[in-house]
C-alpha cells in the first residue's frame, strides 16, 4: 500500500467515526429520515474531500482534533449534494456508491429531507466544534456557506449544469460549471485545514490555487470516467451524461482532448505546490492519483 493509500484509508476510518457520532441515531424518531441520512452517508464513497482536509492539515501539522469535524461537515454537504443530484428532477439516477439511491431506497420526499437535514447538520458540526476558536469557527461557517450555495458555490454550479443540458456551451461556461458544482467544496476542504492551522496569507493562497485546479481536475476526470468506465466499477450508472445530454469535458472536447486538459490541469495544480517544496508530497500524490483514478 502506498503512503497515500494508507493515509486515505485511515482518514476514511477516522471521519466515518466522527460522522457516526454526529448523525442522529437510526433508532431515534423520525427513524425513516435518520435511516435515509445514514444510508447515503455510509454507503461507501471515496471520502476525497475529508482526505484533502487531512492532507492539508498534515502539511501544516494541525492536530486532527482541530479539523475532524470540518472534514465530517464537508462530507455531509457532499452527500447532501449527491442525494439531490440523483433526484428525478435533476440527474435521475438510481445507483450511487454501488447502492440504490436515496429516493429509490426510501422515497423522493425523504431524499429531499435527508439532504436538507445533512446540510443543516454540517453547519451545526462546525458551530459546536469546541476544538476551534470562535473566530475560526465563524470563518469556516461563512466560507462553507459560500462554497455550498450561490453565487459562488455548488448550488449555483448545479443550476448552471441543469440549464446547460441539451445545449452547446463554450469552454469558459463549462469551466465555470465545474469550478462551482464540484470545485467550490474541494477548494473549501483544502482551505479549511489551512484556516484551522492559522496559515500565512502566502501559504493559504498556494493551497487555494492548488485546490482550485484540483477541483476542476476532479470533475474533468468524473466526466471522463462516465464515458469510459463500467457501472460496476463506478458504483453509479455509466454513460449517463450522454444520455442526459449534459455539457461535459467529453461532450465539448472529446475523450482525447479532455484527457489532455486533465493532464494540463494536474500540472497546474502541482505547479502551485512549488511554494511548499517537498513538504507537499502528499498533495502532489493526491493530484497524480486524481488524474489516474479509475473510479
Ligand atoms: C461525485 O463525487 C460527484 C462529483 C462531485 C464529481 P465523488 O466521486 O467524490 O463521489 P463519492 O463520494 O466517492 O461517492
Ligand atoms: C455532480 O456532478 C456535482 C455535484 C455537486 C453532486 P455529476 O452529476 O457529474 O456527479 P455524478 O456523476 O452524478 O456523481
Ligand atoms: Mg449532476
Ligand atoms: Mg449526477
Ligand atoms: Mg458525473
Amino acid at each position: 500500500m502506498s503512503d497515500l493509500q494508507e493515509f486515505s484509508k485511515n482518514t476514511a476510518r477516522e471521519v466515518e467515526a466522527v460522522l457516526d457520532k454526529l448523525l442522529p441515531q437510526a433508532s431515534a424518531e423520525p427513524k425513516w429520515l435518520h435511516e435515509a441520512m445514514r444510508w447515503s452517508t455510509f454507503a461507501g464513497g471515496k471520502r476525497f474531500r475529508p482526505l484533502l482536509v487531512f492532507a492539508v492539515g498534515a502539511l501544516f501539522d494541525v492536530p486532527k482534533t482541530r479539523i475532524e469535524r470540518t472534514a465530517a461537515a464537508v462530507e455531509m454537504i457532499h452527500t447532501f449534494s449527491l442525494i439531490h443530484d440523483d433526484l428525478p428532477a435533476m440527474d435521475d439516477d438510481d445507483l450511487r456508491r454501488g447502492q440504490p439511491t436515496c429516493h429509490i431506497k426510501f422515497d423522493e420526499a425523504t431524499a429531499i429531507l435527508a439532504g436538507d437535514a445533512l446540510l443543516a447538520l454540517a453547519f451545526k458540526a462546525i458551530a459546536d466544534d469546541g476544538a476551534l476558536e470562535t473566530d475560526i469557527r465563524l470563518q469556516l461557517i461563512s466560507e462553507l456557506a459560500e462554497a455550498t450555495g450561490t453565487p459562488q458555490g455548488m448550488v449555483a454550479g448545479q443550476q448552471l449544469d441543469i440549464l446547460s443540458e441539451n445545449k452547446e456551451i463554450d469552454a469558459a461556461d463549462l469551466e465555470r460549471i465545474h469550478l462551482h458544482k464540484t470545485g467550490a467544496l474541494i477548494r473549501f476542504s483544502a482551505r479549511s485545514a489551512a484556516i484551522a492551522a492559522i496559515a500565512s496569507e502566502a501559504d493559504l493562497a498556494a493551497v487555494t490555487e492548488f485546490a482550485t485546479q484540483l477541483g476542476l481536475l476532479f470533475q474533468i476526470t468524473d466526466d471522463l470516467l462516465d464515458a469510459t468506465q463500467s457501472t460496476d466499477v463506478l458504483g453509479k450508472t455509466a454513460g449517463k451524461d450522454e444520455e442526459r445530454r449534459k455539457s461535459t469535458y467529453v461532450s465539448l472536447y472529446g475523450i482525447e482532448r479532455a484527457s489532455e486538459l486533465a493532464g494540463e490541469t494536474k500540472a497546474a495544480a502541482v505547479a502551485s505546490l512549488l511554494h511548499f517544496a517537498e513538504r507537499a508530497d502528499l498533495l502532489r500524490q493526491i493530484a497524480e492519483s486524481t488524474l489516474s483514478r479509475t473510479a
